[in-house]
């Protein structure tokens, strides 16, 4: 069975640790697509950090690398569809299967339909699978999904989680407004323009995974700010006293059958001692809880989108997201082993 292709799309903090992993479940890298004209021409290996050279030299032509014939694209750029309906209009026109880390992918039905629906129809039209994963796929979706099969009767989803803004790179540190005074915080947040909420996304996914009906979506957010200065690695600055170091989300959705569901999501640069905790707490019959400990997200994130790729392959076309994939898991050889054709 031949090698499974990939196009890394986008060249940082992310990627660099999922081109790791590529690697070592046997996928070869065939073409790798950055932004700036600093990357542009150095090899992947070693802006990857792997201190070796792989023979892949990045490029900011997204067209060209994608006219290589991959067999997916595995996308770490940003993390909105506003943004992400780019790449994954590009690959899906390709004719490339494609991945992607952007948050709001994991299940943009409600909060960009339009662009969802758009991206599907080219997708099934070229006959190719687009879908969202990371971190959210198991564990704030797919594990909770399963712990709510374990129940009789539901009648609140109560979930919290935490993870260290500075584990990322850039891009998700501005996203998370980090470095910004409280009023200009404070003047994004009540911006017409403000991105949906991660939270927003999993929660609908859950909804949509039980089938019931949402009735009320409500989001308030506030921030977290330094209470002493805190230097943020991913942008380069020190966050005065004060300013704000990230922010924490509660979006409920009520449905008309009667279960809510809640999820509390902090994303902020950590002071000395924090860890990042996931915890969802299902009430009903009977009430039960899950529970991770010190989960190692970034981690997490760029395992479970290699773990990913065979399904992806594997999918139907169009738009798929995750709660409609097989079961997540464990890959002990070569992705192209679990193709299943
Ligand atoms: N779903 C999850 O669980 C999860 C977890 C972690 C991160 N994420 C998301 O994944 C995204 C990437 O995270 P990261 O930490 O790897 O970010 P990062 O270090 O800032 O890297 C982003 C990369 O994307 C490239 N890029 C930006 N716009 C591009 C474009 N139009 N075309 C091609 N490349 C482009 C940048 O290129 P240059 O450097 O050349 O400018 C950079 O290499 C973020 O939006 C983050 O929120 C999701």
């Amino acid at each position: 069975m031949k090698k499974i292709k990939a196009v890394v799309y986008g060249v940082g903090t992310m990627n660099s640790i999922i081109t790791r992993m590529l690697l070592d479940k046997g996928v070869e890298i065939i073409g790798a697509i950055s932004r700036s004209s600093a990357k542009a021409g150095k090899d992947l290996g070693e802006l990857t950090g792997l201190g070796r050279h792989l023979g892949v030299a990045v490029s900011n032509n997204p067209s060209e690398v994608l006219s290589l014939n991959a067999d997916i694209a595995v996308i770490a750029v940003n993390s909105y569809m506003s943004d992400a309906q780019e790449q994954l209009r590009l690959c899906a026109e390709h004719g490339i299967n494609a991945v992607t880390l952007s948050e709001e992918a994991l299940y943009p039905w409600d909060t960009s339909p339009e662009i969802t629906k758009e991206l599907d129809a080219i997708a099934k039209r070229t006959g190719v699978t687009l879908t969202g994963t990371g971190h959210q796929d198991s564990y704030w979706l797919n594990m909770v999904s399963m712990l709510m099969g374990t129940t009789h009767r539901i009648d609140n989803v109560l979930g919290q989680a935490s993870w260290n803004v500075d584990d990322y790179g850039p891009e998700l540190a501005r996203e998370q407004q980090v470095g910004t005074t409280i009023d200009q915080f404070n003047t994004w947040l009540e911006s017409a323009s403000r991105p949906p909420t991660f939270g927003r996304n999993v929660l609908d996914a859950l909804v949509a995974d039980t089938g019931l009906t949402p009735v009320s979506i409500t989001t308030t957010s506030r921030p977290v700010l330094a209470t002493e200065p805190l230097p943020v690695a991913a942008l380069g600055i020190t966050v005065p006293v004060g300013d704000v170091l990230g922010f924490t989300d509660i979006d409920e959705i009520k449905t008309s059958e009667g279960p809510s569901f809640v999820f509390e999501m902090t994303g902020c640069v950590y002071r000395h001692g924090q860890a990042d905790m996931n915890h969802w707490k299902i009430v009903g019959e009977p009430d039960v809880e899950l529970s991770n400990g010190a989960v190692p997200t970034a981690t997490t994130t760029c395992t479970q989108i290699v773990n990913r790729i065979p399904d992806v392959i594997n999918a139907q076309p169009g738009f798929v997201t995750v709660e409609k994939l097989p079961q997540l898991r464990y890959r002990a050889f070569s992705l192209e082993t679990y193709l299943s054709s």
